[in-house]
């Protein structure tokens, strides 16, 4: 007796693509075009997961040495506001790519540049010389001179920019604002 043929396992010759078979079917050129969809979107979703677990090769990225000032701009023992044009704005950007930030220069001369925005939902911080604290407007956060929480619902203290002196003048890592992970 000869082998029973399963026409369900056979080849549909539409969707092999043989050019030299029949006509391609409709069932033939939805199937096709349900793969490139498919594919499309599995490559939308797979850039952000790639760009996600490479980031941490890219650490640096989109940030840049940027100047605040001439180191003299800033007297010992006190905390000033500066601003910086961000290096990475656009033309729209405007006036907020002009960001500020607290420099602290403390007696021994070394510098500490925190972030405006207060660690809890990110409104400015104001310096009050007065009390020796940072104070925040918006529900009453409040942080020591040196950036560390003192009161109120912020869950840590300030950010801060990693920041060097480079001949006459102060310069800070700009472009992304410092969070957990670029706080130094
Ligand atoms: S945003 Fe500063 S305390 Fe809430």
């Amino acid at each position: 007796m000869g082998e029973k043929f399963d026409y369900r396992s056979a080849p549909d010759p539409a969707m092999m693509g043989d050019p030299s078979g029949p006509e391609p079917s409709r069932r033939g050129f939805l199937f096709w075009i349900g793969a490139a969809l498919n594919t499309v979107a599995a490559l939308l979703i797979a850039i952000p997961v790639v760009g996600y677990l490479f980031s941490p090769w890219k650490k640096g990225a989109w940030q840049k040495w940027t100047d605040l000032g001439s180191t003299e701009q800033f007297p010992k023992g006190q905390t000033r506001l500066a601003t910086y044009v961000n290096p990475f704005r656009t033309p729209w950007d405007g006036y907020t790519a002009e960001t500020p930030c607290w420099v602290r220069r403390e007696d021994s001369g070394d510098f500490t540049v925190f972030a405006v925005n207060c660690t809890h939902l990110g409104c400015p911080v104001r310096w009050f010389p007065e009390s020796n604290l940072f104070m925040c407007p918006c529900h009453g956060g409040v942080y020591y001179a040196d950036g560390s929480h003192a009161a109120g619902p912020p869950p840590r203290g300030l950010y801060t920019y990693e920041v060097r002196v480079k001949g006459n003048s102060l310069q800070v890592k700009a472009g992304r604002l410092p969070t957990l992970q670029e706080s130094v």
